[in-house]
């Protein structure tokens, strides 16, 4: 049924706490969907290439400092950077498995103690994703794996209220895998309901709107 329907590509989203393995398993659903001939890039946020994510990498790194807010709003400004382009791929069928979006922003700045409603604001109409996949990882756990680097956002403390916001935001949409789990085992998962929702996508779906 018309225009609403067309096929297109899925967007696919990948949430968690730092060292959850997010970037391994996002690497790996984009093999696994080419290797089945569908088109699938890998997409991250913050996006660092742009001007927007050179100040926000600088922040990460501890180079630069921020206001809460303004950092937040470099985050969301980096989101809507790419808003566009987003859409383009999306119609043009190929689908984006994504590092972290919108989540990570209100997860990361409400556990600072920003106010919620305020954190979502500038992400209304931003793409919704098709999917959200979360990393289950408790903080102590993701800490243990090690490689927690010199990043502003990477020590348990602070982990431990990121992890409480994704649990505020967490909705019954969102595909909860454990990520302590053997990486095959997550793979399979992550695989079977991300290739379900390239087809549904495929099929024809309508693209919608944060938050709805
Ligand atoms: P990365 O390690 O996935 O590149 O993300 C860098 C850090 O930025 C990570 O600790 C999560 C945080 N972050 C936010 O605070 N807000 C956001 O909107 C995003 C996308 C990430």
């Amino acid at each position: 049924n018309g225009a609403n329907t067309e096929s297109r590509g899925a967007c696919i989203v990948l949430e968690g706490l730092d060292r959850s393995g997010k970037t391994s398993q996002s690497t790996r659903l984009v093999s696994y969907l080419e290797g089945l001939g569908h088109s699938a890039e890998l997409w991250r946020f913050p996006d660092r290439t742009t001007s927007v994510g050179q100040m926000i990498s600088s922040y990460l790194s501890n180079e630069s400092q921020l206001d809460d807010h303004t950092v937040h709003l470099l985050f969301s400004a980096n989101r809507w950077q790419k808003r566009s382009l987003m859409e383009r791929k999306l119609k043009a069928g190929t689908s984006l498995i994504i590092d972290r979006y919108s989540f990570s922003g209100v997860a990361f700045s409400s556990a600072k103690g920003l106010d919620f409603d305020w954190c979502k604001a500038p992400e209304i109409g931003l793409l919704a994703p098709d999917l959200v996949l979360y990393l289950d990882i408790p903080p102590e756990k993701a800490a243990e794996r090690g490689g927690y680097g010199t990043e502003r956002y990477e020590k348990l403390e602070f982990q431990r209220k990121v992890a409480d916001c994704y649990k505020v935001l967490q909705d019954p949409s969102w595909k909860v895998v454990d990520a302590q789990l053997p990486i095959e085992e997550i793979s399979k998962q992550v695989q079977e309901v991300g290739l379900k929702c390239v087809e549904q996508c495929l099929k024809g779906k309508q693209l919608s709107l944060l938050w709805s």
